[in-house]
């Protein structure tokens, strides 16, 4: 009588099991189900991290060093994910955010609330438009300021003053303010 375990050892082709699929493909289903699992099982804790908990996000803070940011110029830095706007205004930008007449505004707000006591060279903003959300230009020597020499949103043309304030629509309120403050005359901490 033949040995059927030597019929096994001389068999080259697929091993079938009961269901008749070859062992081999069988494996290979497994193996791609337990990867895409896997995947699964390593995207979570990395999706997680990229939500720290509000109270990491209260604490996160930026430091800002003011002197490489001459008189007119603006920059950008960014505060948990927002654009903070930093510009170093001129005496004459100055005296427009502090001229203007609060009910020519659409937000009525003074300048001298909008700064630091002693620190008005200095406006720093939230660059989130308050109509939908872009961010408006005019950090760049080569942006467009808008007709009151601040920012404009490109998206459907608001414009903002150098004090932050709106004063073309549609943006319905003015750029807000982040939560800062002088660590020294030439250093700001956001947050
Ligand atoms: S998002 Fe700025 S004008 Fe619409």
């Amino acid at each position: 009588m033949a040995d059927p375990s030597a019929a096994a050892a001389t068999h080259h082709g697929p091993i079938h099991d009961s269901t008749g699929v070859p062992r081999r493909d069988l494996l290979q289903l497994i193996t791609a189900a337990g990867a895409a699992i896997g995947a699964g099982a390593i995207a979570w804790p990395l999706i997680d991290s990229m939500n720290p908990s509000k109270d990491v996000l209260a604490l996160s803070s930026v430091e800002v060093d003011l002197t490489p940011i001459v008189e007119g110029q603006g920059i950008v830095v960014s505060w948990q994910g927002k654009p903070i706007f930093v510009r170093h205004r001129t005496a004459v930008e100055i005296k427009e955010a502090q001229d203007v007449k609060l009910n020519e505004l659409i937000e009525p707000q003074p300048d001298t609330a909008r700064v630091k006591p002693g620190h008005d060279q200095w406006i720093i903003l939230i660059g989130i438009c308050t109509h939908l959300g872009c961010i408006p230009l005019g950090n760049k020597p080569s942006d467009p300021r808008g007709d009151w020499g601040g920012w404009f949103c490109p998206c459907h043309g608001s414009q903002y003053d150098t004090s932050g304030r709106v004063r073309h629509g549609p943006a319905p309120a003015n750029l807000p303010l982040p939560p800062y403050a002088f660590e020294s005359d030439t250093k700001i901490k956001v947050g």
